[in-house]
């Protein structure tokens, strides 16, 4: 599909079909997370595919946010691995290494007929311990996804956008 109609289509699904996603389209998902481009070529990304019931249930209770999707994916940097940019205190590229990873992933699923949810609405620390995740791993957002239920539709504010002009300055 055309980039651009492929960006404009995609939105977030909220309303899933009761299954999970296959194997052979996660398989898919998952090449198009490591093919993404990070600092340095690092690859801190990680991501966690949970689609046990007990997980998910877990996951329920962590965030309201995970809309009864049958898979979600758990995005992490490893804190060890990410670049740091030496001419600037603090600034490293974890977050911006995995919301790339991220992004292929939700257009890489749309592409496949997969709807996703971009989702920070948990608490980070309250994650990594329930989910027993390693200490050298930060969390940055969890996916629910999965095959668009019949009443799976976008949010008014799915097309809600800013004019070019008002966000781009040319300078
Ligand atoms: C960084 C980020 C965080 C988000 N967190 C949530 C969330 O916690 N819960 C939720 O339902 N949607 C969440 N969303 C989805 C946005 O609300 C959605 O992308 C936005 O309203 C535009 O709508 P669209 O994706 O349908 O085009 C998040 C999206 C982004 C990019």
């Amino acid at each position: 599909m055309d980039f651009i109609r492929l960006s404009a289509e995609r939105y977030s699904v909220r309303n899933f079909e009761d299954r999970p996603v296959t194997d052979e389209h996660m398989k898919i998902l998952l090449r198009a997370a490591v093919l993404a481009p990070t600092g340095c070529n690092y690859q801190p990304q990680r991501i966690y595919v949970v689609q046990s019931e007990e997980k998910l249930k877990k996951l329920g209770e962590i965030s309201r946010c995970i809309f009864g999707a049958k898979t979600v994916l758990v995005f992490t940097y490893d804190k060890t691995e990410d670049w740091k940019n030496p001419l600037e205190e603090g600034v490293h590229t974890g977050e911006q290494d995995v919301s790339i990873a991220a992004s292929h992933v939700m257009l890489q699923a749309w592409e496949l007929g997969i709807g996703t949810c971009w989702v920070n609405y948990f608490s980070n620390t309250r994650l990594e311990k329930e989910l027993g995740l390693p200490e050298n791993e930060r969390s940055v957002l969890i996916m629910p996804m999965g095959y668009p239920s019949k009443e799976a539709k976008p949010l008014p504010m799915h097309s809600e956008y800013k004019s070019v002009e008002e966000i781009v300055r040319f300078i």
